[in-house]
């Protein structure tokens, strides 16, 4: 950071005092929030602007972010150079253009055992296949193997499952279990905390996926009345565009499931499920993806995407995690497809 230009030694000791230690995690800042929590250091919203500008400009310089404008096929290139993360089952990967993808945020959304923790836990086994296992050296510092961050908001996660999985798929599950870091949150507060402080811990631990189960659940309890909707909206978009910085910054692949409501279509009578969080969630995900269930498989819809079109893809859940549809004897009828 000391190579910022126009950082003083007052402001790094303000940086630091706020845990922020490297030019990563300068760049992921908001310019209002900074210069108001560092007020003691003489940064106002113009210098923290001028900062966040310069520690972003360092990383343009080192191609890890994009010039303000870039052409069409200098951004074609950069985005070839996204990893993508897989499931298990191949046609939910196809599905997917070939897995969840770094510098974006996936929203899987489903009603109550659709197969969102599922999903998730299936993926940690299989992602953790595709990522670097050595210690790297990079500018003299070591960094331990690549990894995954799981912040479980309903305590539904089960490293139990995630090993069996790894074994029933041939896989190592030791190795697997110690580059998944699981955190339990309790409440929205904790959850907003842990996100404003993510870029540290994904550059302790060489994150490159975060998964969030549920994003909604503790904000959707929390804040219930009517009156109380506003704010949980902007919280829910603070995170979000927090989120989304950290995934273009760091190349994560962010995936975050969300709850469903129902509501009823006065004219048919009918009643329908929609994904929770209304457009602040909608607009804030790069993908949505809607889970439905359909008898013992499962069906995933791509509701939103901006490059692929509405499609649906069947699987199903067994030991081994997620599994294309056709590849699983089931017994059930196949009327609800
Ligand atoms: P909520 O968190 O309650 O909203 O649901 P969810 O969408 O996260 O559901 P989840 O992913 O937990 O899916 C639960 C379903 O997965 C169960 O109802 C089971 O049908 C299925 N399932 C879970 N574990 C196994 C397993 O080991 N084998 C098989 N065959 N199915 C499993
Ligand atoms: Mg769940």
């Amino acid at each position: 950071m000391e190579n910022i230009p126009d950082i003083t030694s007052d402001m790094l000791d303000g940086l630091r005092k706020l845990n922020i230690n490297s030019v990563y995690q300068l760049a992921v800042q908001i310019p209002s929030e900074l210069a108001f929590k560092v007020s003691d250091a003489f940064i106002d919203v113009e210098s923290a602007a001028k900062l966040i500008g310069n520690a972003r400009k360092i990383l343009t310089e080192n191609e890890i972010l994009s010039n303000e404008f870039s052409t069409a096929d200098d951004m074609l290139e950069k985005r070839n150079k996204i990893s993508r993360y897989s499931t298990g089952s191949s046609n939910f990967d196809t599905f997917l253009d070939g897995g969840f993808e770094t510098r974006a945020i996936t929203e899987i959304a489903g009603e109550f055992g659709s197969g969102k923790s599922q999903i998730c836990q299936a993926l940690c086994a299989a992602a953790i296949t595709l990522m670097k296992n050595d210690r790297l050296v990079e500018n003299a510092t070591q960094k331990p193997p690549e990894s995954i961050i799981f912040v479980d908001t309903e305590n539904t996660f089960r490293a139990n499952r995630i090993h069996q999985i790894a074994e029933q798929n041939n896989l190592d599950p030791e190795d697997i279990l110690k580059r998944i870091y699981h955190c339990n949150i309790y409440s929205s507060e904790q959850l907003e905390a842990l996100i404003d402080d993510l870029p540290n811990f994904i550059e302790q631990y060489n994150s490159k996926l975060v998964i969030i189960d549920s994003f909604i659940s503790l904000h959707r309890a929390e804040f219930s009345g009517r009156g109380t909707l506003v704010e949980r909206q902007q919280r829910l978009g603070r995170m979000l565009n927090n989120l989304r910085r950290y995934a273009e910054v760091y190349n994560l692949a962010v995936v975050i499931t969300n709850q469903v409501v129902s509501y009823s279509d006065g004219s048919s009578g009918f009643d329908y499920m929609k994904a929770a969080g209304g457009n602040i969630v909608a607009h804030g995900s790069t993908y949505r993806i809607f889970l439905r269930k359909s008898g013992k498989n499962r069906v995933a819809i791509m509701e939103d995407s901006p490059c692929q079109p509405y499609q649906r893809v069947k699987f199903t859940i067994t030991e081994s995690g997620i599994q294309d549809a056709s590849s699983y004897k089931t017994q059930e009828s196949d009327s609800a497809w």
